[in-house]
């Protein structure tokens, strides 16, 4: 998928073997994950087990995220959990690269992997998780429409204290009465409002190639 916004160009492709040392090279650094489940940095192996791993995965999909003006990927980003009954998925991304932070790339990847989401897996739902200080990431999502619904208290330990992670859903606007019959709770509602914002937009900006 190659997404087109006011501020960037990205394409979501399959990743390559070739991808996996840049990977490497990015994911021991602390900064990149700062909030995220990894504490680690990672050797070649394992990550190329992980890419084994991954590409042969029924459960879900990984696209690497390579911005126009870049010669490598500089992240990737994933929908997981996409067999299970509940109509719903779950969704990650990681961009490794720091120097593309704060130039739109999480926002246009999240208008792609939302679109495929919606319209390609047929999912009326999808969860997502976000560090309590992330607050790019959490804006990055609740721009295409995902709302925080709780809070985790004490669920990770970074620089020398505890922090919390929000707890997110996005439910797509023509599907939430799946879920809620008798009516979308308020908390949802502008979140839904977004969504369906979000998907007209990426049903404009998102080419598939
Ligand atoms: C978090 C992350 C995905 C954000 O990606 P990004 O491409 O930098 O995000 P964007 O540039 O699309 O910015 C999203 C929004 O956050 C804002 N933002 C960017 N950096 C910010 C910061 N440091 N603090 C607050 N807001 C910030 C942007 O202005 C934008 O809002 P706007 O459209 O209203 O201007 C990226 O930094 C990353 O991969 N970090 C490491 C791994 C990680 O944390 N993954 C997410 C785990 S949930």
């Amino acid at each position: 998928m190659q997404v087109t916004t006011k501020k960037i160009s990205v394409l979501l492709r399959p990743g390559t073997k070739e991808d996996i040392p840049e990977l490497v090279k990015h994911f021991s650094s602390m900064r990149v994950h700062m909030y995220t489940q990894g504490l680690f940095g990672q050797t070649l192996e394992n990550e190329l087990e992980w890419y084994d791993k991954t590409r042969s995965s029924q459960e879900g999909c990984t696209w690497f995220i390579q911005p126009q003006g870049s010669k490598v990927a500089i992240g990737v980003t994933s929908l997981h959990k996409i067999d299970t009954w509940d109509g719903g998925c779950s969704s990650g991304i990681i961009i490794w690269d720091t120097n593309w932070w704060g130039k739109g790339v999480a926002s246009a990847a999240h208008l792609a992997r939302t679109l495929f989401a919606a319209d390609f897996l047929n999912k009326y739902s999808i969860r997502s998780s976000v560090r309590e200080d992330n607050q790019a990431s959490r804006k990055a999502l609740e721009k295409v429409g995902y709302t925080v619904w709780g809070t985790e208290p004490v669920d990770a330990y970074r620089s020398g204290k505890w922090i919390k992670t929000h707890q997110l859903k996005w439910f797509r606007p023509d599907k939430h009465q799946f879920y809620f019959p008798d009516g979308l709770p308020e908390l949802f509602t502008p979140g839904v409002a977004r969504a369906k914002i979000a998907l007209q937009t990426a049903r404009q900006v998102v080419e598939f190639i």
